[in-house]
């Protein structure tokens, strides 16, 4: 088919395969601004265009249909400010407003909402905030919970309207501001749309200092993302924007029964349609026994996971590879693949999972055992925790408390799908080029698997589209590597939308019991959680996950005066496996699941005993100074070692977010509850405090090299893995601060296993932390390298000056009297002039502690009685994690989190028929955040100084998933009296207890 298509005011004559699509046009043409969210139905919006001015999903067009019509995408809306002696216009104004406010996180769904916006603009040039959301409604992003974005636009309608806006600098301090009135809540004045008016942008989160730090010049300041600017140009940064020649397209080929044995397959029809490269079954490739989870050495869960296998666990599980010349061929011929199946009798509910007759989902000879896992059993891992004596707590309590809670398998729902590239380089080294979390786990365990030495391979992590755990898995690369091994081509393997959901890993569900021991003041004298946790069909993170349930939720209520002493704490779980798509690491990565009862049950017990929810529970919580009670117990799997905690910002948490939300106002207050004019609404406020933790104390290691260049600028490798929170930027930010450059000249890159050095990846919140660490080790390292090389250089000139006098800052080495000598120049000298050397160094951090942050979440809501509908209308979040080293990228986590959080809370849920085959495949059935369906998020930092980390910081990353759900629960059971004991809150569950009737839905 012969057209002539008009993109970006250029003529393309192109001769296109009949039917396709223009956003596979367009990427074909290297226009990779234009992304694929996987859906190719128009759900997620990220491969938006301009049609004739019109956003509109470049998936759901053909490319005929654009013929005569102007396509534009973002490769032509502004460019670099600095391109050499060109001068450039620079980014356009709502590329600097995504930049400055800080909009972008993985930057996925970026270059779709500024051709919204530019869109909406220039049709409405002063457009409401609800306009604002109702336009980006149509882009789905999984990171930002929409506030920055909406604020971009917001400021970038002001500065075109010619007004001036609020420089971004600071976020608001309210130290010892204890009665901050209502005024400065929302982080500054309102936006105004008038003409000359000052307009300020609500991007900074509000912080609080408890323990004063001296003020530094890069950290703690909102730098803008080092991968900010390229991102907000849509240039190809991510994995799958990457051409190679002769590359082919990989699909997999998967069960359609919950548990079968493939007693015959038949692949030579496929083998033999044109086009087709390869078709691999599990009879051509190893057969090694391995674990998807993406862990250190020695993996702690049982090696389960076959490449490809004679028998399929789950609707999803591999049977077949095909690599095509196009995706079109490998469609086609997955169609060609016959298998004739022997079903297997299946188990969907982890509560049959351990019956004496329950069919066994692995019986394989070759399953390598770890620790308590039997498969005889189908139990992936087993947990037994006892800190004190409970029982004997139990006799001593006034009451016991008892109830079951639920909470569902959902999904990380990254917009940017699982994707690797692979091929052979000129060495006939295996180059991996992966969406992954975790490279360097990535090479050291996919090496057995395709049996290549580590040192064949090399693992390559572009930009992600988001990961959220669902790329801290040894998930696709396999794929394509197989492929790549058998054709000796370069093979690109895309998940699409529905394989994300019925093929790739989930948060655990879990079935979880409390019992807790309460004195009638309040006191706490022993608590009991038992959890079954359904890890699906696989093993991969059984054990850590839910042993993070009870490490972090049962930690933080120890009990009050002996009990705080020596507390009385059980955890005990078995973690089982079900005919289910596996469950993995998801943020978080398993305390939600574990604050959802727990806060739930606090919320229970204060209101049973008459007591204030808020004072019972700080009552029983820990405090500064005290042991993390289960360090003396469990340690996923490894010997435990004790540990005080040293910073507990949560009485302040509280006290900050009290006030944030009013809560004194209407906890309590019957007028508040209602709504004026609207009997059927009642409205109710609730409480939820958590913990999380800050890296794996003893075990999680990062590596960082940084060396000086000609110009003074500084090359920062590191192997931490930045996947959209802005990782890069913190640990450059730490290298700028102490080597006293501006966060410009540290050049960071992330990460190759070639040129990087190691880091464990990332997840368990410990990036800025133990990465960070690392970071500055290196950097004072080649602090002292420059004053030493500035020393000679003052020597040279006459001066002797002792190289531990000198100060860095402003790129100058600077002597006690005052003279300066610039970077530049000291570079320079070390690599050109006088006994030249390479100022560099390389150092690595693993910490014997994990700092955990703590937070106070609040929620808002009404429920309308008549329904059972939950609105969310407000989520405050005062958060303890240390120092703030950029308050923009911390609090784009903490409002991206709550609204993850949020989703877990009232809308997300995957659920199965009596098959086994899920319900949700796509982004119409599993529903998402739009931004038009946001509550007001507002996040509140409570500074402390954490001595164990050389900035005072602790993490960020995954608290803010912990404490929205029994939060919201809590408000629910304010506003209409309803005990939710099952996530989702869905409508027809309250409007069913509302109105006595029964349900349908098991708790
Ligand atoms: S809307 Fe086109 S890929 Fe999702
Ligand atoms: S920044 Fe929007 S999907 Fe990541």
């Amino acid at each position: 088919m012969k057209i002539t298509l008009n993109i970006n005011h250029l003529e393309y004559p192109l001769n296109l395969p009949e039917g396709e699509r223009l956003l596979d046009t367009l990427r074909r043409l290297g226009i990779f601004s234009v992304k694929s969210g996987g859906c190719k139905k128009g759900e997620c919006g990220a491969c938006a265009v301009l049609f004739d001015g019109r956003p509109v999903n470049s998936c759901t067009l053909l490319s005929a249909q654009a013929e005569g019509h102007l396509i534009e995408t973002v490769e032509k809306v502004g460019e670099h400010p600095e391109q050499g002696w060109k001068r450039t216009e620079g980014l356009h104004i709502i590329q600097q407003a995504f930049v400055d406010t800080g909009a972008i996180q993985c930057g996925y769904c970026t270059p779709a909402m500024v051709l919204v916006a530019k869109a909406l603009l220039a049709k409405n040039p002063s457009p409401s905030e609800a306009e604002v959301r109702d336009a980006l409604s149509g882009v789905l992003c999984r990171c930002t919970g929409y506030v920055k974005p909406v604020q971009a636009v917001m400021r970038a309608a002001a500065i075109m309207r010619g007004e001036q806006v609020h420089p971004i600098d600071e976020p608001i301090d309210i130290s010892g501001a204890l009665d901050f009135d209502k005024e400065t809540r929302d982080g500054g004045a309102p936006l105004t749309s008038g003409g000359g008016t000052m307009t300020e942008t609500k991007i900074l989160p509000k912080l609080k200092v408890l323990d004063v730090h001296s003020p530094m010049k890069t950290v703690g300041h909102a730098e803008p993302k080092v991968d900010a600017v390229k991102l907000v140009q849509g240039k190809p940064a991510f994995t799958a924007d990457f051409e190679k020649r002769d590359m082919l397209v990989a699909k997999v080929f998967r069960s359609p029964h919950a548990h079968a044995i493939i007693k015959h397959i038949d692949v030579s029809e496929a083998e033999a349609l044109p086009g087709v490269a390869a078709v691999l079954t599990w009879r051509d490739i190893p057969r090694v026994a391995y674990s998807t989870a993406g862990q250190s050495h020695p993996i702690p869960g049982p090696l389960d996971t076959f490449s490809l296998d004679k028998k399929v666990r789950f609707v999803g599980d591999r049977v077949a590879f095909i690599a095509a010349e196009t995706a079109e061929i490998a469609e086609a011929a997955l169609q060609l693949i016959k298998v004739e199946y022997e079903l297997l009798p299946h188990i969907l509910d982890p509560r049959e999972s351990m019956a004496e007759d329950a069919v066994i989902i692995h019986d394989e000879d070759d399953y390598v055992d770890f620790d308590e896992s039997d498969p005889s059993r189908n139990l992936a891992a087993e947990i037994r925790v006892d800190i004190g004596d409970v029982e004997q707590g139990f006799a001593e309590a006034d009451q016991i408390f008892e109830a079951e809670f639920v909470v569902p398998k959902v999904q990380q729902a990254h917009i940017e799908p699982h994707v690797v590239v692979t091929y052979w380089d000129e060495d006939d080294r295996l180059v991996i080029r992966t969406s992954t979390q975790v490279p360097f786990h990535v090479r050291r365990q996919i090496a057995p698997v395709l049996e290549l030495p580590i040192k064949r391979i090399r693992v390559i992590k572009p930009r992600i589209g988001g990961g959220f755990g669902g790329k801290q898995e040894v998930l696709i690369e396999d794929v394509a590597a197989h492929l790549t091994i058998a054709t000796g081509r370069p093979v690109i393997y895309e998940m699409t939308r529905e394989e994300e959901f019925i093929g790739a890993r989930t948060r655990h569900p879990m079935r979880i019991r409390l019992k807790t021991g309460v004195k009638q003041d309040g006191t706490i004298t022993a608590n009991e959680m038992y959890c079954l946790s359904d890890t699906g069909a696989f093993g991969c993170h059984a054990l850590t996950v839910t042993g993070n349930t009870g490490h972090k939720a049962m930690a933080l209520y120890v009990g009050d005066g002996k009990y705080r002493v020596a507390p009385n704490i059980r955890f005990y779980a078995d973690v089982v496996y079900t005919n289910t798509v596996p469950s993995g690491a998801y943020r978080g990565y398993g305390v939600p699941q574990g604050f959802w009862p727990v806060e739930r049950h606090m919320e229970t017990i204060a209101r049973a005993l008459g007591l204030d929810p808020i004072e019972f529970r700080l009552k029983n919580a820990l405090r500064s100074g005290e042991l993390h009670p289960f360090s003396t117990a469990w340690s996923e799997g490894r010997e435990p070692k004790p540990e005080t905690i040293n910073t507990i910002g949560l009485v302040e948490c509280v006290n900050q977010g009290r006030m944030t939300i009013d809560w004194d106002h209407k906890y309590g207050n019957v007028d508040w509850h209602t709504v004026p004019g609207a009997k059927h609404l009642r409205k109710g406020i609730g409480v939820a405090m958590v913990m999380q933790g800050t890296a794996i104390p003893y075990l999680d290691m990062g590596g960082a090299s940084i060396k000086m260049n000609d110009d003074g600028s500084f090359n920062l490798l590191v192997g931490a893995t930045d996947l959209g929170t802005g990782s890069d930027t913190v640990l450059g930010q730490m290298a700028a601060e102490t080597l006293g450059v501006p966060l410009e000249d540290i050049l960071v890159y992330s990460s190759d296993t070639d040129f990087t050095p190691f880091d464990k990846g990332a997840y368990a919140s410990s990036t800025t932390y133990i990465s960070g660490a690392a970071v500055v080790k290196a950097a004072v390292k080649v602090a002292v390298q420059v004053r030493e090389r500035a020393a000679l250089m003052f020597g040279e000139q006459g001066q002797d000056v002792d190289p531990t006098e000198i100060l860095l800052e402003d790129r100058q080495a600077i002597a006690p009297m005052g003279d300066a000598i610039s970077f530049g120049e000291i570079a320079l000298h070390a690599l050109h002039q006088t006994d030249q050397i390479q100022i560099m160094a390389v150092a690595s951090h693993m910490s014997p502690v994990a700092p955990p942050p703590f937070a106070a979440q609040f929620a808002e809501v009404t429920v309308d009685l008549d329904t059972g509908m939950v609105t969310v209308d407000e989520l405050v979040m005062a958060v303890d994690s240390g120092v703030i080293i950029n308050p923009v990228t911390a609090s784009g986590q903490i409002e991206g989190g709550m609204t993850q959080a949020l989703g877990y809370a009232v809308c997300e849920e995957m659920v199965y028929d009596e098959k086994g085959q899920p319900r949700e495949r796509d982004f119409v059935d599993y529903h998402i955040f739009r931004a038009d369906e946001m509550p007001e998020l507002t996040t509140i930092f409570v500074e402390t100084y954490e001595p164990t980390h050389p900035f005072g910081a602790k993490a960020v990353a995954e608290i803010p998933l912990d404490g929205v759900a029994p939060a919201v629960g809590n408000a629910i059971l304010d506003a209409c009296g309803v005990a939710l004991y099952k996530i989702p809150a869905l409508p027809e569950e309250i409007w069913r207890s509302l109105t006595g009737s029964t349900t349908d839905r098991e708790a």
